[in-house]
Parts: C-alpha cells; sequence; structure tokens
C-alpha cells in the first residue's frame, strides 16, 4: 500500500507551481524571483552530484527550494544550505518535514561563518544581489550596502579559490565577480544565467590576492551584466 504523505510529496515535484504550494504565501510569493526553478535544480543537481555521499552546499538557501528539490532528484547526495534569516531556515525545516526529504540539512547563520572543508561542491544563486540598490529585497530585517555586496563576493572568491582542484560551482544569475579565474567554464545554459564550472588550477598561475575583480576589471563586460540584470527579472527596472 502507498503511503499517503510519499505520494503527495512526489506529486509536489510535478510542477513549480505544485512545489510551491508547500510553503504559506508569505513565502510564495518570492518563489518567481528569489526560489531556484524545479528544471534548473534537477540540472545542478545532475552536475554537482559527483558521486555518492558528496556534499553539496547552497550558499544562501532562502526557504530551501534549491536543496529540497536536489535532495528529492538525488536521493544518495546531501544537500546543505547556509540562511542568514532564521524565519527562512525554520520555512525550510517545516517544507522539509512535509515532503519528507532526509538528505537536506539548513544551517542558521551568515556563510562566512562556514566551514568549507567540510563540502564537496558549491551552489550560488546570486545571494548578495538584495545589497545593490536595486535589488529586491526579501525583507528589511537587514542592513543593506553596496560595500557589503562587495565584502561578500571577495570574501565567497577567497574561499572558493581555497578549494581543490575539481570543486564544482554552479552559478546562477550571477555576474561572477566571485568566481575565482582558475574556475574553468564547462557548461552554460539559459542564455548563460545558469553556468557550470570547475576548478582546475595550473592552467595559468593565480595570484588570487590580486586577481579579484575588485582590482581587475570583471571578466565579463559591464554592458552584459547590465544585460543580465535585466534579464534576471531582480532588477527594478523603474529605477
Ligand atoms: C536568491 S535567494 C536563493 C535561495 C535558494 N538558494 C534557492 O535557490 O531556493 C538568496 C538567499 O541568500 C540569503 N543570503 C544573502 N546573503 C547571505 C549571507 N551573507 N549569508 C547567508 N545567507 C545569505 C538571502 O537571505 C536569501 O534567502
Amino acid at each position: 500500500m502507498i503511503d499517503d504523505n510519499k505520494c503527495c510529496a512526489v506529486t509536489r515535484f510535478r510542477s513549480d507551481r505544485q512545489f510551491n504550494d508547500v510553503f504559506p504565501p508569505s513565502i510564495r510569493k518570492f518563489a518567481d524571483r528569489h526560489w531556484t526553478p524545479l528544471s534548473v535544480a534537477r540540472k545542478v543537481a545532475d552536475y554537482l552530484s559527483v558521486k555518492k555521499g558528496s556534499k553539496i552546499l547552497d550558499i544562501g538557501s532562502g526557504a530551501g527550494k534549491f536543496c529540497l528539490a536536489a535532495a528529492h532528484y538525488k536521493p544518495e547526495v546531501q544537500f546543505f544550505g547556509v540562511e542568514q534569516r532564521k524565519s527562512l531556515v525554520d520555512e525550510a525545516e517545516a517544507a522539509k518535514k512535509t515532503l519528507g526529504i532526509r538528505n537536506a540539512f539548513f544551517l542558521h547563520g551568515n556563510f562566512m561563518q562556514t566551514n568549507f572543508d567540510l563540502y564537496d561542491h558549491f551552489y550560488f544563486f546570486n545571494s548578495f544581489y538584495e545589497n545593490l540598490v536595486w535589488g529586491e529585497k526579501i525583507d528589511n530585517t537587514l542592513e543593506y550596502s553596496e560595500n557589503l555586496y562587495h565584502y561578500y563576493n571577495r570574501y565567497l572568491y577567497k574561499l572558493l579559490a581555497s578549494r581543490p582542484d575539481g570543486t564544482r560551482l554552479v552559478t546562477y544569475h550571477s555576474v561572477e565577480d566571485e568566481v575565482p579565474t582558475d574556475y574553468q567554464l564547462v557548461g552554460s545554459h539559459l542564455d548563460g544565467l545558469l553556468k557550470f564550472w570547475i576548478k582546475i588550477s595550473g592552467l595559468n598561475d593565480v595570484d588570487h590576492e590580486n586577481d579579484h575583480p575588485y582590482y581587475k576589471p570583471s571578466r565579463i563586460s559591464l554592458e552584459q551584466q547590465e544585460k543580465m540584470i535585466v534579464a534576471t527579472g531582480l532588477a527594478d527596472r523603474s529605477l
């Protein structure tokens, strides 16, 4: 006999609308702009799930949609999310329970407090964007600033630069300021909004102290960045 809960949980993954119903309206309303679509989560999970037991970190996990969906598609892999807003971690835990997911885990905190040594591969959905003036904010519980945006990017860049060769990274809606230059692009989807990277050093000599886009022009042009920001739908076009 099929377990009722399991059966309902499976139907949740048939469409984003069905999945998003796992959240209360106050969280669901952010889905289009802030939570990863199921089709993207599946692609990302396929790329990052290198082997059984791999540990994947979602940097800025929100209400947990990416981790929960990826965990559903890849039950043999563990997905972790770090999220600065406690209320969103609580929502993620509640959704995890409703969905009966066992291989997704949520941590409350700033990503800067996270020990990256514990994880094999990483997912990043432009989490720092809300610090930019035109970035759409989830709420007003935090202090935002452009300086913080650059500081976070630089900090993440350093953490990613310190990972071993073979580390995989997926960026979604990112302008790539956080991607160290020894991460090679191995796949690009959705007109460049979704990018798959792998760290392979030794191809060129990288001085991580000085090669950050803070000091050098970003590897993608300003024009391209503007285009991407508009394409994200996150930009307030009235500005
Ligand atoms: C665009 S949402 C992505 C949510 C999730 N990754 C998903 O795809 O469903 C970005 C999230 O990152 C969180 N965030 C932003 N800066 C953060 C930081 N410094 N540390 C931890 N979380 C952060 C935000 O609170 C927000 O919930």
